[in-house]
């Protein structure tokens, strides 16, 4: 029970990697507030958690919305008193040629991953600087290396870097932990929901998903990672070995991502 009593708010926990560690975190003892945007998912997440016995408090919300953000944290704080860990988890990918791409998709993308976790942060900031508590960002390994087709992704997750490492600094004499999380390819709904040029949903996986990371070994890591107040994590040997070779040659491996990418089914380039 190492999170006995902590009060963690999951953004974006009725799938995938959230919800993984809304039932993780909930089985070390924490209460767990999670939010999303699909009051049926909600419900049925929420139902889920408390059948394992896990304390639980769902709230709709759409990261993108400023108003929603300033919400949750109000209603996190009103119905368990604090917020000790926020976990800024809500994200969607796209997969499209930049040339191609509705600037529409570009602000969504953005507005939720980049966004979302900054709104979700500067409300819930007040209460985790009393309880010096923990930060949490879900990046990616793009938030390291891009690749093609996945601009507005890629620039949403450095966005998510850099305002990590520079708020981290800012609270480091403050007591209060931040954590930066870039999991590699994970199995979860994310590529299916994934935005084409036009907007519509790619409706299903252009990779094997079986191959991949779970997201309760994601969670795993994240739960540890917490525990040791780590500043950053790269998850997976692919994306441990993206982020060396991007740091030391670069050129080369603009060669070897887009070759990659290009083999991926429906791939919008070759
Ligand atoms: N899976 C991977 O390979 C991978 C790799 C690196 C990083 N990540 C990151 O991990 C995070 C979780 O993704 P996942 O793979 O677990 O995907 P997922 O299974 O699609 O889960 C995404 C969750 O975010 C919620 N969400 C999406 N847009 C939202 C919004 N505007 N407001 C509130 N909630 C929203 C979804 O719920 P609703 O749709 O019901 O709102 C869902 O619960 C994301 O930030 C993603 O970028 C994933």
């Amino acid at each position: 029970m190492k999170f006995k009593d902590q009060v963690v708010l999951i953004t974006g926990a009725t799938s995938g990697i959230g919800e993984a560690c809304a039932e993780i975190f909930g089985k070390q003892g924490a209460k767990i507030a999670i939010t999303g945007r699909n009051p049926e998912k909600l419900k049925n997440t929420e139902q889920k958690l408390k059948e394992s016995g896990i304390q639980v408090y769902s709230i709709l919300a759409d990261a993108a919305k400023e108003e929603d953000n300033r919400h949750m944290a109000e209603q996190t704080i009103k119905h368990f008193g604090r917020i000790d860990i926020l976990i800024n988890n809500a994200g969607i990918s796209m997969r499209a040629l930049f040339e191609d791409l509705d600037m529409e998709v570009f602000r969504k993308v953005m507005d939720t991953n980049f966004y979302g976790t900054v709104y979700a942060t500067k409300y819930c900031l007040p209460s985790i600087l009393k309880s010096k508590g923990s930060i949490i960002g879900i990046s990616s390994i793009n938030g390291y290396r891009g690749t093609p087709a996945r601009t507005a992704y890629t620039a949403s997750k450095y966005a998510m870097n850099g305002f990590f490492e520079s708020l981290r600094t800012e609270v480091m004499k403050k007591g209060v932990h931040v954590l930066v999380v870039a999991p590699g390819f994970t199995a979860s709904n994310i590529r299916n929901t994934a935005l084409t040029a036009d907007g519509s949903s790619q409706g299903e996986s252009p990779r094997d998903e079986a191959k991949m990371m779970t997201s309760e070994e994601v969670a795993q890591h994240i739960l540890k990672a917490t525990l040791k107040r780590k500043r950053d994590m790269v998850l997976t040997f692919q994306g441990k070995l993206a982020v060396f070779l991007n740091k030391w040659m670069p050129g080369i491996l603009d060669g070897i991502v887009y070759n990659q990418m290009a083999k991926e089914k429906d791939s919008p380039f070759k």
